[in-house]
């Protein structure tokens, strides 16, 4: 462990001592400010984007109140927000706000928790964020197609003691796959990808544009808080010459550390929350890599440094770590235990794997049934113990497994096929206790573990929010294709 993570100085030393903390007056575009109302007016609307820099043609998205990503939303943990969504679509969408634990009437499944937003209409959503953290929203109805378009933004629950740092900043990291002209490719649902590795495109922006560069201070400290809103794309991220340090995922607080291997795993829909001591020269350049894909690797973005002196000699001297999160501790000795077993997918480009006698029988419906793209029949790929939940979810879904409210559950999640496997639970986060038989270190609480072909990884949380809540895949097209299922709390 790197001796930073030992601080002698409390924060709130530091903040007396006022050691060179600065607060920097002209923030960039998406610098996280402070104060929070709790007030939010959110449009789902169609608009023009520049996703891939100048002297190309503007991209039709489809965005929250006009922008991509979508309006930084900003609460304050324990306080009740209250976010009027009004869909100036020409279709219906719902809002999910991704990793918060609320209640089970906001929670944005179309059928299952709200009817769905028709166009001209508005919806209420109110809940009270328990846990800071960073966290995102996106519809979930008509899934794949309005977040590929671009229907997506960064939710920031702020701490009531936040860390000291110099910044605090947004990269929403989002995958689209464009034409030749920067238009959004349609084919969206196509079964041969469905089977495969989803929807995985040709173009990684931030904050909305390719390789935006942001003007770093050498010896600053920065929070980056990481959001990867792709609908397939995972990320492997490297910052070279510098050392991040993990401090949150999926919003909830780690110990601090440092990736292994240098690599930061963000899978679509994951969070990331790295402490950077900026530690290049002045006037210097750092490539961020993401080699995820074997001989796919490209550059994400890149540190550049102004030609300012350092702001200070050392790192900061100050508590890396956020504080915890109020969760309740599973308590394992009385966990009831179950298992998920996620089946299906491609093996070759012959045939599936592990389906069982599953296809054609034990199908619930959705919206992926019926002649796909291409001329290839879409339908459900994927299924968890043997069923298939396609689409975005609807009503009369039955729950897989119910729990009593207030047990201790663990779940053993195997992955039985050959892809990856963002896993994502609704109203809860889980805490991850073993992977592939080995303890994972600090059991790290998670709404979305990333799942290795032929992983087993076993998850442990209390089933304390009542609801039908839904289980599945954040790989879009594997959860249409019905990588996905519902757990009940009663
Ligand atoms: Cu972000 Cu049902 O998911
Ligand atoms: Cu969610
Ligand atoms: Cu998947």
């Amino acid at each position: 462990m790197n001796s930073i993570f030992n601080s002698r100085v409390s924060r709130r030393a530091l903040l007396k001592a006022g050691t060179g903390l600065l607060l920097a007056s002209a923030l960039p575009p998406f610098a996280v400010r402070a104060a929070a109302s709790g007030e939010y007016r959110i449009v789902a609307t169609p608009a023009r984007a520049r996703l891939t820099g100048d002297g190309r043609p503007q991209t039709d998205v489809w965005t929250y109140d006009g922008k991509v990503p979508g309006s930084l939303v900003r609460l304050r943990q324990g306080e009740p927000a209250r976010l009027v969504v009004e869909n100036r679509l020409d279709q219906e969408t719902t809002v999910h706000w991704h990793g918060i634990r609320l209640p089970i009437a906001m929670d944005g499944v179309p059928g299952l928790t709200q009817p769905p937003i028709r166009p001209g209409e508005s919806f209420v959503y109110e809940f009270t964020p328990p846990d800071a953290g960073t966290f995102w929203y996106h519809p979930h109805a008509n899934s794949l197609e309005q977040l590929g378009r671009g229907l997506a933004g960064a939710l920031i629950v702020e701490e009531r003691e936040p860390p000291a740092v110099d910044r605090d900043l947004l990269w929403v990291v989002s995958d689209w796959r464009l034409t030749d002209g920067a238009r959004i490719a349609a084919g969206f649902g196509n079964g041969m990808e469905a089977a495969m590795s989803g929807r995985v495109g040709n173009t990684v922006t931030l904050n909305g544009r390719v390789s935006e560069a942001e003007p770093f201070r050498a010896g600053e400290r920065v929070r980056l808080r990481l959001v990867n809103t792709s609908l397939a794309r995972i990320m492997a991220l490297r910052f070279e010459g510098h050392r991040p340090v993990i401090v949150a995922i999926d919003g909830q607080p780690s110990d601090p550390h440092e990736p292994e291997g240098g690599r930061i795993l963000l899978g679509p829909a994951m969070r990331v929350d790295l402490m950077l001591d900026m530690r290049g020269e002045p006037g210097k350049r750092y490539d961020v890599i993401d080699d995820f894909y074997d001989g796919l690797s490209y550059r994400l973005t890149e540190l550049a440094y102004d030609e300012k002196a350092p702001m200070r000699e050392h790192p900061l001297d100050a508590l890396l770590a956020l504080p915890r999160n109020p969760l309740p501790e599973p308590d394992l000795a009385s966990a009831e235990r179950h298992a998920l077993k996620l089946q299906g997918g491609m093996m070759s480009m012959g045939g599936t794997s592990d389906m069982g006698g599953m296809m054609g029988g034990g199908m619930m419906g959705g919206g992926m049934m019926g002649t796909g793209q291409m001329g290839m029949e879409t339908r459900a790929a994927w299924a968890i113990n043997g069923l298939s939940m396609t689409g975005d979810g609807h009503a009369g879904m039955e729950p897989a497994l119910t729990f009593k409210r207030g047990r201790s559950i663990t779940l053993t999640l195997s992955n039985a096929t050959a892809w990856w496997h963002p896993m994502h639970f609704h109203g809860h986060s889980m805490r991850v206790l073993t992977r592939n038989g080995k303890p994972v270190p600090h059991r790290q609480w998670q709404d979305t573990v990333l799942m290795a072909p032929k992983d087993v990884v076993e998850v442990a949380f209390v089933a304390d929010n009542p609801g039908d809540w839904m289980l599945h895949c954040h790989v879009t097209d594997h959860q249409m294709a019905g990588l996905m299922t519902v757990l009940r709390v009663a």
